[in-house]
């Protein structure tokens, strides 16, 4: 057996050995490194199955767990789409041969994959905003277009639907059985791959599927800022946290070594092969168990992608130190969270739409998210990651609501910046909402360390 072979049947490992924290059988997902059934040190391949989020036994979550008295009244959820064909080629190899078509005697697979692909081909334009009327329903080449989702990222979503489905709609009604379009709120990026996926966690999701009721907006933005995307000091935190990461990768001569030796094996230049952004490509191999490009002068190998993979974790690890990223995320975030809390405040005064809200993106959208949430130490968004907001309501006291932060599955919401030190007040297994509003109306901007306490003064800010 290859390197590669014994690495991805490891994958069916892991939750086992990751299981061995008796206290809790929920513990086993990580988005948080844990130190108790974790490597101590960081292992690059380790990270890289988990971002590959392979499809295999069915997985515990924590969603919708609350206690009794308390009723749901809203769920957002922002998905990564799922996994997908690499975005660039590397120059001068051969790109892997991946089959993009959907079939149900390939792994991994989901019952519910053809009943998929039936429906999907009934689509109709009339679902969807332009231009996203115009794009494929589900991915269809038989060797896969660049950035293509493939039958794995459709599984995924397949997945994260159903397991959604189990808990918010059988398990806590949230949708009434005569639900309607203005029930769910969609909106997803223009790619196809981002398309593609809502549209498999939805599939999942929906007891049935009715094409009537279904309408997906366009969003242009991978920020989702719609109509607050002008925000020139976000651009110039940005730029900063770019350069940090630029001279960060020339302190790391092992990192430069490894391009030289890659770029070597194709015949280009350095510079062009780093453009060609191999580790993307590299992981499109590692996850899909297809053994690395090869030349007449070599080949790449798993040491060349320990090397950059564990330099992207080293640059994540910084990224947070320097927290030039979080200026960043903060304006970044600001727009789409701000959309989130609108929408929760509404509900909560008893509004009945948009109970449903799924956003469709890339890790672009959530990593700033993410961090913006106080989540730093989340692991960088894995495919088919999911971040969960959910709104209670306390039936005993009707006028308080209150939230849940899920991240794949893992309960974060004590570990926001907006809500740790409610946790060790209060007994309540929720943040109250008011702590989200506080957070997103005002205190992420005074985060910024700055005078400003509304989005457009802290975007327009002299001299950062
Ligand atoms: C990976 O591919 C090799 C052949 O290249 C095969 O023997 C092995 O079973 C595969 N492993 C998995 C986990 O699919
Ligand atoms: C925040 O939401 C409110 C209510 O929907 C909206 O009027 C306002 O423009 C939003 N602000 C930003 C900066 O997104």
């Amino acid at each position: 057996m290859d390197i590669l072979a014994s690495l991805l049947l490891l994958v069916h490992l892991i939750p086992v050995s990751a299981a061995r924290n008796g206290a809790s059988s929920k513990s086993r997902k990580r988005i948080m490194p844990d130190p108790v059934t974790e490597p101590p040190v960081t292992d690059p391949v380790y990270e890289a199955l988990l971002y590959c989020n392979i499809p295999s036994v069915a997985e515990r979550s924590m969603e919708g767990h609350a206690p009794h008295h308390f009723k749901l009244v809203s769920v957002q959820v922002l998905i990564r789409h799922g996994d997908r064909y690499p975005l660039y080629a590397i120059p001068k190899t051969k790109r892997p041969e991946i089959d993009c078509t959907l079939v149900a005697n390939r792994k991994p697979y989901h019952p519910k994959l053809e009943g998929f692909v039936s429906h999907m081909s009934k689509g109709s334009g009339s679902s969807f905003e332009s231009p996203l009327n115009s794009m494929p329903l589900y991915p269809n080449h038989a060797l896969c277009e660049m950035g293509e989702l493939t039958q794995t990222g459709i599984v995924q979503h397949l997945q994260n639907g159903q397991l959604l489905r189990d808990i918010y709609l059988k398990k806590h009604k949230l949708l009434p059985s005569d639900w309607s379009a203005d029930q769910l709120y969609l909106e997803t990026t223009g790619r196809s791959r981002t398309l593609q996926s809502g549209l498999a966690l939805l599939y999942g999701f929906l007891p049935d599927f009715d094409w009537k009721k279904i309408y997906f907006r366009h969003q242009p933005s991978v920020l989702f800022c719609s109509g607050n995307c002008y925000c020139p000091v976000r651009n110039q935190y940005l730029e900063k946290e770019q350069r940090r990461q630029y001279l960060l990768r020339l302190k790391n001569s092992q990192l430069e070594q490894t391009y030289g030796e890659m770029a070597r094996i194709v015949d280009i230049p350095t510079k062009q092969l780093r453009a060609s952004n191999p580790i993307d490509s590299m992981l499109c191999h590692f996850c899909h168990n297809v053994s690395f490009p090869c030349t007449r002068s070599g080949c790449f190998d798993m040491e060349h992608f320990k090397v950059i993979k564990m330099h992207q974790i080293e640059d994540e690890k910084e990224r947070r130190e320097k927290r030039l990223y979080l200026g960043y995320s903060l304006l970044g975030a600001h727009p789409i969270l701000n959309q989130t809390i609108d929408r929760m405040q509404r509900a909560a005064e008893g509004r009945r739409d948009e109970l449903f809200a799924l956003y469709s993106a890339h890790d672009v959208t959530l990593s700033p998210v993410l961090s913006a949430l106080g989540l730093s130490e989340a692991r960088f968004p894995r495919f088919a990651a999911r971040l969960i907001f959910e709104l209670w309501q306390d039936r005993d006291k009707p006028s308080e609501h209150a939230v849940r932060i899920l991240y794949n599955g893992v309960d974060v919401t004590f570990h926001t910046s907006f809500c740790q030190d409610h946790h060790k007040r209060s007994s309540k297994p929720m943040c109250p909402l008011e702590n989200l509003v506080r957070f997103v109306k005002r205190d992420m901007f005074v985060a910024l360390d700055s005078s400003s306490t509304n989005y457009y003064d802290a975007c327009h800010r002299e001299g950062v």
